[in-house]
């Protein structure tokens, strides 16, 4: 089995400032987060062979490792099947989530060749005959954004603050990176376990051509509109209340372009938007700073 600690990024890097998902309030949230309630979180092991592994993981992220029995006492089960990391609530639904490049809808659009097209991929500034940007993704989620822009030739920087989220992007590369058609992950793709306002404040290298930005926004009135991945990473990690503050700090950098991802109407991060792109139900506001 290729060592599922695959180093993309694999260690938190020296800037990094994070805490564990799932520890006490050691994730750092901003007051306006005070209606979400941290998950109670633990792992469960489905792979004999996989007890070192998991135990590894369970030390590192200071999380129980339980049997799916005692699972039912928590919130959130991080599962090692033996093949890939996933996340699923207790009773099974929605979920279970990780990232996933190879199969489902990102594999479909990438090998349908869908790409250039993608609201994404203009926002960022791509353009047919001109080589692909530096992107620096400061919220990396479950990284479909930075697959999508990583396999139409962007050099990706992806930050992610939650060490469980860390975790499912790093395996998802992982896997993903195993296929021969996708053997180019390790180079474009660098990922790290860090907090993306430190990240900000140290001269960045090497400097990007765009940063952009996904923040999980509160859920709305009707939460069936929230897909259901996004239910369980918003239950893990509450809404980004701290995202305007984000957006700041990266206006005042010398970045020629800034891109926010947005519901469609939501209001805008910052004002001074340049350019907004909209889609169906997502509108990626541009900034020129
Ligand atoms: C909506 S998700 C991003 C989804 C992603 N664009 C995708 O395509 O899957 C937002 C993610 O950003 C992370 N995040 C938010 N603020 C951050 C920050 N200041 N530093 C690092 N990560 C952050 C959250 O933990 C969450 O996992």
């Amino acid at each position: 089995m290729v060592d599922p600690g695959f180093g993309i990024g694999a260690t938190a890097s020296r800037r990094t400032v994070v805490g564990f998902t799932g520890a006490p309030a050691l994730t750092q949230k901003s007051p306006a987060q005070s209606t979400w309630k941290a998950p109670r979180l633990a792992l469960v092991n489905l792979d004999p062979k996989g007890q070192v592994l998991v135990e590894q993981k369970a030390l590192e992220l200071q999380l129980p490792v339980v049997s799916n029995q005692e699972g039912q006492d928590f919130d959130l089960l991080l599962v090692w099947t033996g093949e890939r990391w996933q996340l699923q609530s207790r009773s099974g639904s929605p979920g279970p989530v990780s990232a996933e490049y190879v199969q489902g809808p990102q594999g479909y659009r990438r090998r349908a060749g869908g790409g250039r097209g993608q609201a994404v991929a203009r926002a960022v500034g791509l353009k047919p005959g001109r080589p692909s940007p530096a992107v620096l993704d400061l919220t990396g989620g479950l990284g479909r954004d930075a697959f999508l822009l990583a396999s139409l030739g962007c050099r990706m920087t992806v930050l992610e603050r939650d060490p469980v989220v860390h975790l499912l992007l790093q395996d998802g590369f992982r896997r993903a990176s195993e296929q021969p058609e996708l053997d180019w992950i390790p180079e474009r793709v660098d990922l790290h376990l860090a907090e993306a306002k430190a990240w900000l404040a140290e001269a960045l290298s090497p400097v990007p051509d765009v940063v952009y930005l996904d923040p999980m926004h509160p859920p709305r009135g009707k939460s069936a509109l929230v897909k259901k991945e996004m239910q369980l990473l918003q239950r893990l990690v509450g809404s980004d209340a701290d995202s305007a503050e984000l957006l700041q700090r990266a206006l005042r950098l010398p970045i020629p372009r800034v891109v926010v991802k947005l519901p469609l109407r939501a209001t805008p991060l910052a004002q001074g938007v340049d350019t907004e792109l909209r889609g169906k139900t997502t509108r990626f506001d541009l900034y020129f700073p």
